[in-house]
């Protein structure tokens, strides 16, 4: 082991113990300490769910890439291994980069991840070149093949960048070939996927470009992730510099689905349709894997690029992920739901069947700020605004307000505990289904995530309400109607 590797490990499992188990998420991924962004190896090995993530130990921001490392049986409880990647090669001395992960036919884990090396230009200039690397271990440590980088800016197609080249999706297709899309930049800026395979995932060859931004959808791409789900074929990308369209595109770092055809004989991708696939703050760059009993899950960094240079003082790490989200796709949408496991930590329960709701409205029972509550309401014309407030106090409070006639819902966490004048609030246009707009809402003691109309739009978004202030309540101007069925999520 390298000793840059060993100092990391060392210094997480001292500082990682200091943290209290209170001070983090009850059930959401957090970093052992320091900071996190991008999912990564979000993978299925020997029997455990496995999750590597964009990782500096040292600080709550953002610098010197390792890789962190849980493992789970349930996508829910998760365990701290030491950290399974450090930039310690000359190949990867800026960064151990975003990656995917998958077993080998041998028994061995492979990592596949973006090296970052940087050179001198001849005006004295730096600049980082970007290769994909991989590593094999068991599950705990892993060694750096020796003929890294596999993939470099020799394989780049021409019009595209060598330094903006990374975050490798690996699978296993029907044919025994190993695939992994890749983010490219092109030379206008805009962003492409590249197509790579391989007959072993250490020798790989080029194959095709599955699609591009195009100056519509953002510039360069990040994060791609290519999968079948439900006969529907879907490439996820999340674009830096997103223009807004109307409420369906926020500006900057987005994150979209494309659905489309492939052709799994000449690999064209056609697509079809692009979608949101989640319209709240904090959310960017998901990874999904197959579960052994094939459920296509997804989960994110529950954070955005530019809110999370504003780092609440006094904390010890910075970052989480969202929960797993299972993902279908129905009537040209992807559906997303919590993992079904998540039912079995729900604890004390209440419901409400048609409370008409006007003035502020307290319900025996529901409050609390780690849980999974289901609120139906009727979209009537007898109310203007109907808002919920929730981790509320008399001085916080964060809503969720849906107004029937522009059908739009807003969320807005400017009293969330986040001292810094960055973006709190989100629009999101959405349509009642069956007369009712359905809103799951999964709390922990740092987030909010809403699944709406049954997870065919979902918004995320991150707080950090000191912990007492655990009321909900509902308010309507005029009078609405609502169902509520709640329970508490005990880790
Ligand atoms: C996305 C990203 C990736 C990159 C990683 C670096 O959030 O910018 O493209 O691999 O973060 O930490």
């Amino acid at each position: 082991m390298s000793e840059m590797l060993e100092k990391a490990r060392k210094y997480e499992a001292e500082q990682g113990l200091q943290i209290k188990a209170e001070d983090r998420p009850a059930f959401h991924v957090s970093p052992y300490v320091g900071w996190m962004n991008d999912p990564n190896g979000f993978s299925c090995y020997q029997g455990e769910y496995h999750l590597f993530y964009q990782y500096n130990p040292y600080d709550t921001h953002w610098n010197s890439m390792h890789w962190g490392h849980v493992v789970s049986k349930d996508l829910l409880h998760w365990e701290y291994l030491p950290a399974a990647l450090a930039p310690d090669e000359d190949y990867d001395k800026i960064g151990c980069f975003s990656g995917s992960a998958i077993e080998l036919d041998d028994g061995r884990q492979l990592l596949i991840y973006t090296a970052v090396d940087q050179e001198t230009l001849e005006d004295g200039t730096a600049r980082d070149i970007q290769t994909q690397a991989v590593a094999v271990g068991d599950g705990k440590n892993y060694k750096k093949y020796e003929k890294n980088p596999v993939i470099t800016g020799e394989d780049v197609p021409a019009g595209g960048s060598k330094v903006d080249f990374r975050d490798p999706k690996i699978w296993k297709d029907e044919d025994g070939f190993y695939y992994a899309v890749v983010a490219n930049m092109m030379d206008d800026g805009n962003g492409r996927i590249l197509l790579f395979r391989s007959t072993d995932a250490f020798q790989w060859q080029y194959v095709c470009v599955l699609d591009h931004s195009d100056e519509k959808l953002g510039k360069m791409w990040e994060c791609p992730d290519f999968y079948e789900v439900d006969g529907k074929h879907v490439l996820v990308v999340s674009p830096m510099a997103m223009m807004p369209d109307g409420l369906k595109f926020h500006v900057g770092h987005s994150v979209i689905y494309l659905t489309g055809t492939y052709d799994k004989k000449t690999h064209q991708f056609i697509r079809e349709d692009v979608q949101p696939l989640d319209s709240g703050i904090d959310f960017y760059a998901p990874q999904s894997m197959l579960t052994p009993d094939g459920r296509r899950v997804m989960i994110a960094w529950m954070q955005a690029w530019p809110n999370s240079k504003f780092v609440p003082d006094g904390v010890k790490y910075f970052g989480q992920m969202t929960v797993p989200r299972e993902i279908n796709y129905r009537n040209g949408k992807l559906i997303q739901q919590p993992v079904r496991e998540i039912e079995n930590y729900r604890g004390e329960h209440v419901h409400y069947e048609d409370v008409e709701i006007s003035d502020e409205t307290v319900l025996n029972g529901v409050d609390g700020r780690v849980l999974d509550m289901t609120v139906k309401l009727k979209v009537t014309d007898e109310f203007k605004k109907f808002t919920i407030k929730l981790a509320a106090d008399e001085t916080y409070d964060s809503t969720i307000t849906y107004d029937p006639v522009r059908e739009v819902l807003s969320l807005d966490r400017s009293r969330s505990g986040y001292m810094y004048d960055i973006l709190h609030t989100r629009d999101i246009q959405v349509k009642p289904a069956d007369g009712e707009v359905t809103l799951r809402i999964l709390m922990d003691r740092f987030s909010v995530e809403i699944f709406i109309n049954d997870g065919s739009q979902t918004a995320t978004m991150v707080l950090f309400t000191p912990q007492k202030a655990d009321n909900i309540s509902f308010a309507a101007d005029g009078k609405a109607q609502i169902s509520v069925e709640k329970y508490t999520l005990t880790f």
